[in-house]
């Protein structure tokens, strides 16, 4: 499929890349860009979610987030998701299953979990657990999170049992629904995901169409066992596609096949499909990412253009589209490369791209010792940034404050890309209401001390706002592209021991239509 994709673009459009490959050329031999800011507000403008960043979590680790008893959450976690939510006003919502979801059997007698994990190896140093036991707390621990936090929940599909299914599913609704409604109080079951990545099931015979018949066949046993589809009650989400390699896995095919069609398919509520940039330690699909790979300003894009049609075919039946599990590189996250200061700057370009397609939510995925984590929750995690003795943030963490921030807390806050002329250079307005008010510039140039003594700086014009302009400006601050600590937003250092950010944010006026941004920074510009 790769090399066919390939091949038409060789044949029919090599002229038009030729000339993409040669205006980039140009523009390499400058840094300095321009910005043309348009007068009004894009008609394409897409709303911007305050819950536009989430965590999707590896059920197998669930406790280590949600802490090991009901009533006895992880103050690290809680105080890393309110720095979250400071920003925008909302807890960052969580999705909980993926492959371990497939794995996880309802164990009785079990209060809270039995994970069993196989052996690490050097690419993989925290497998996922072969079989996880929910115990009757399990769930109930989503209660353990921040007030207002919604959640995602999966359960088992691929075990193709239906009294197994059934039973996850009664202790949802008992949890959320029943016996300990009221503990739930702070907290929302918004979403059941039955199934975790079905288009990478190998069952004879198994097509999008034999999914949506075995999904639909659930759906429809458990409508009366929880309550879905009312005012105030869980809808569903999928189909969870992992995308990878498997064309006739899309949005298209399950629609065709009556996906959001009939009882099951009213109760619908988000259209949800996975994304990874690539995937690490696995050479049959990809070479091994290598440092500047993952923030290039074409890859983002490219890697993003599938989604903005399964956006178009969602809408089509009315249905939000989000990205129900993403990260940079599948398999953890790549060594030197996802667990970097790179991934904080792709963390702003490609949340604002897709955002900027309409993807309403990411849930980027984690575990314990993942070298992709915003996080990690507990100590022991060893990513490569060199902090296992505590729970600590990862730079991207930085990413989504720069995100967050510029997202703001308005509910009311829209994004559209900007147009520059430089092929390292992105820019977003965001805009309230019909207003511009704030725009966020990434200069995702390389920057390695090591075979660079001085810091390329560009010149960033901004084309179209008149020369009187007066602004704020707070940058995304990174010591060299792939640092693993000593990161700052608008000069705070939020990498502390108790997740308690470190310092007063500073911020530059700055008049006029220039302003500089430095190799491997990010700025947030405020107009006044
Ligand atoms: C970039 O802009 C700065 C400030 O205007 C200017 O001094 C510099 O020469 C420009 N660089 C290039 C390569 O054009
Ligand atoms: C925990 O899980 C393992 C593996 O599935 C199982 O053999 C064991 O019986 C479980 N323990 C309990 C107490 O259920
Ligand atoms: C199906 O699930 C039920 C409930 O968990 C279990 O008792 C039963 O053994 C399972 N059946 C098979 C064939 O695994
Ligand atoms: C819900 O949050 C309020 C604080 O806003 C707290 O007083 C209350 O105990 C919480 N309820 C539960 C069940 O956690
Ligand atoms: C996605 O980005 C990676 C770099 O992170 C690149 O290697 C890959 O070719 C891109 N894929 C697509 C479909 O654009
Ligand atoms: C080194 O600096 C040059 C000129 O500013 C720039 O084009 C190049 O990307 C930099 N390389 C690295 C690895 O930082
Ligand atoms: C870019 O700006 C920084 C900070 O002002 C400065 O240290 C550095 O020398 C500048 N780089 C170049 C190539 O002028
Ligand atoms: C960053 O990359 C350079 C060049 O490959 C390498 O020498 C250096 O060790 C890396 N630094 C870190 C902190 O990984």
């Amino acid at each position: 499929m790769r090399l066919h994709l390939v091949r038409l673009i060789t044949t029919i459009t090599a002229s038009a890349i030729l000339c993409a490959l040669l205006s980039d050329h140009v523009n390499a031999a400058t840094p300095n860009a321009t910005i043309h800011i348009p007068s009004s507000r894009p008609a394409f403008a897409e709303k911007l979610s305050q819950g536009l960043i989430g965590f999707s979590i590896e059920m197998d680790r669930w406790t280590s987030w949600a802490g090991d008893a009901v009533g006895k959450p992880n103050p690290f976690v809680n105080q890393v998701l309110g720095v979250m939510e400071s920003f925008t006003g909302v807890p960052p919502p969580f999705r909980v299953g993926a492959d371990s979801e497939d794995r996880g059997y309802i164990q009785p007698g079990i209060t809270v979990i039995n994970a069993s994990f196989p052996a690490a190896t050097a690419d993989i140093p925290f497998p996922e657990a072969e079989i996880t036991g929910i115990g009757k707390d399990f769930y109930a621990l989503s209660s353990n999170l921040p007030k207002g936090t919604s959640f995602i929940w999966g359960v088992n599909l691929k075990a193709r049992n239906m009294s197994e299914t059934v039973a996850q599913v009664a202790l949802l609704a008992d949890t959320f629904q029943g016996s300990r409604k009221a503990l739930m109080a702070n907290v929302t079951l918004t979403s059941l995901e039955i199934g975790n990545e079905p288009d990478f099931f190998t069952f004879p015979g198994w097509t999008p169409s034999a999914y949506v018949e075995l999904w639909s066949t659930i759906v429809n046993k458990i409508t009366s066992i929880i309550k879905l589809g009312g005012p105030n009650e869980p809808k569903l989400e999928g189909p969870a596609f992992a995308g990878f390699a498997a064309a006739q896995w899309d949005a298209m095919s399950v629609l065709n096949a009556g996906f959001a069609e009939g009882k099951a398919g009213k109760l619908l509520g988000t259209f949800g499909e996975h994304h990874y940039s690539g995937v690490h330690a696995y050479p049959s699909f990809n070479p091994e990412p290598k440092m500047g790979d993952l923030f290039n300003k074409n890859s983002i894009r490219s890697n993003l253009t599938k989604h903005a049609k399964e956006v178009s075919r969602a809408r089509s039946v009315g249905l939000p589209y989000i990205l129900g599990e993403t990260n940079s590189y599948a398999n953890h996250g790549a060594p030197g490369v996802s667990n970097t200061a790179e991934a904080a700057i792709w963390m702003v370009d490609n949340a604002l791209q897709a955002a900027s397609i309409g993807v309403q939510q990411m849930y980027f995925h984690h575990g314990v010792g993942f070298r992709y984590n915003l996080f990690q929750p507990v100590s022991g995690a060893e990513d490569g940034v060199g902090l296992t003795s505590r729970p600590h943030i990862l730079p991207v963490f930085y990413g989504v404050l720069a995100v967050n921030e510029a997202i703001g807390s308005s509910g009311k806050s829209c994004v559209a890309e900007i147009g520059t002329d430089s092929a390292t250079v992105s820019a977003y307005g965001i805009y309230e209401q019909t207003k511009l008010a704030r725009i966020v510039v990434i200069n995702s140039e390389m920057y390695l001390p090591s075979q660079n003594s001085t810091r390329a700086n560009s010149t960033v014009y901004l084309d179209g706002l008149g020369k009187d302009v007066h602004f704020t400006a707070k940058r995304l601050s990174i010591p060299f592209t792939n640092a693993t600590t000593g990161l700052t937003w608008a000069s705070v250092n939020y990498d502390t021991a108790s997740g308690v950010p470190e310092g007063k944010p500073q911020q530059e006026d700055v008049t006029g239509s220039a302003m500089t941004v430095a190799a491997s920074e990010v700025v947030l510009l405020c107009l006044k």
